[in-house]
């Protein structure tokens, strides 16, 4: 029996001394958390400095890669070691790095065989730095994610981190003029891949289509209580606003999953009080674009954290959220009401 002690002796009558290392640490970790904030630190360095050593270099021709720093922040904040991490969409694998040297327990999916072999050569570089723990990754369609993980970690994962394929024409790799040869800049590397079954690649309303599913497979991977930690962003087409966001919010909703905190993670950082910005060529090229053409726009300099939750209590039904067509969607109030009870509401084709 761990022991805790209350001291009253005289002149400490409203101290208490405690003395058993668990709940100290339980009371040092939620202190942390409780100043932590909404608003997480996450680009103090720049990627770049973030990464090196930790990665191999091909890793940089991921058009879209996560900040090493957001996982590192979203591992400590919802999980204890050991846990398991899981990343459905993973591309080269900066959550399953990162929960390693964290001492976690990682397992990602990916679709694309190319950021699936360098996740896996990132993984190896890990171990061979002793990283405590430890990483499986698949190249697998995350919409079937589980049939694609081994079954003994259904219902097990302490925290699901991940982030949609948006806006690829945000990101990716140049080359001036001196280096190629050719005249203007030359875009690499600022596409995930060709193949029309990449999320990357579809409308708006079929990637969320696509995230549900996910979401759904993912739901059923976490313990109850489990975190799902998601990062994206608004952007806009054609002056119009494009809010992945609250679209990803909707889409937890309907796979089950509770909202519980709405977070920022900076990309750029803060010194002696300034915003330092850190806009890729890709960024700021398209805001000139927009401007010139009248679109008032700025360089976006965070990322939208959403964090849900699966629900702790057991659903009234035994039926599994749907993340198909046959049933109602977020905004549709009874569908939403429904939701709030850990309920499903069932269409016709739905099972
Ligand atoms: C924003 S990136 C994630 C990058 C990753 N966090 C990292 O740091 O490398 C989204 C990834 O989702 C992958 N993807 C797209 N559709 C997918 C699907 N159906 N199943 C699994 N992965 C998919 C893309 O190939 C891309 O690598």
């Amino acid at each position: 029996m761990p022991e805790t002690t209350t001291d009253t002796t005289a002149g400490a009558a409203d101290e208490i001394v405690i003395t058993d290392a668990a709940a100290l640490a339980a009371i040092e970790h939620a202190a942390d958390r409780a100043h932590r904030g909404s608003v997480w630190l996450t680009a103090q360095r720049n990627s770049r400095s973030q990464r090196v050593g930790r990665y191999v270099q091909e890793s940089v021709a991921h058009p879209a890669k996560m900040l090493p720093e957001i996982v590192r922040h979203a591992i400590a904040q919802y999980t204890a070691p050991g846990d398991l991490v899981v990343d459905p969409m993973c591309g080269i694998g900066t959550t399953l790095v990162e929960a390693m040297h964290l001492g976690r327990r990682a397992v990602g999916t990916e679709y694309e065989a190319r950021w699936t072999t360098l996740a896996e050569a990132n993984i190896a570089l890990a171990h061979s730095q002793y990283a405590p723990g430890d990483a499986q990754v698949f190249n697998a369609d995350a919409r079937a994610i589980l049939s694609a993980v081994p079954s003994e970690i259904h219902g097990t994962a302490a925290l699901v981190i991940t982030s949609p394929p948006y806006g690829a024409s945000l990101h990716g790799q140049v080359k001036p003029t001196a280096e190629t040869g050719q005249s203007g800049v030359q875009k690499f590397d600022y596409r995930y891949s060709t193949d029309k079954g990449n999320l990357a690649h579809v409308k708006v309303s079929e990637l969320i289509d696509g995230f549900a599913k996910i979401l759904s497979g993912c739901r059923e991977l976490l313990r109850p209580g489990g975190v799902v930690v998601i990062t994206t962003r608004p952007w806009r087409e054609h002056g119009e606003l494009v809010d992945l966001p609250g679209e990803v919010v909707a889409a937890g909703v309907r796979a089950g999953l509770e909202p519980i905190e709405r977070c920022v993670a900076l990309l750029g950082g803060i010194r002696d009080g300034q915003f330092i910005a850190r806009p890729s060529f890709f960024q700021l090229s398209n805001i000139r674009k927009e401007r010139e053409a009248g679109q008032l726009q700025a360089v976006i300099t965070h990322e939208d954290v959403i964090v849900l939750r699966r629900p702790l209590a057991a659903a009234t039904t035994d039926r599994e959220p749907c993340a198909d067509d046959c049933c109602p969607r977020s905004g549709d109030s009874a569908a939403e009401s429904a939701a709030d009870a850990g309920d499903h509401l069932a269409g016709p084709d739905c099972e």
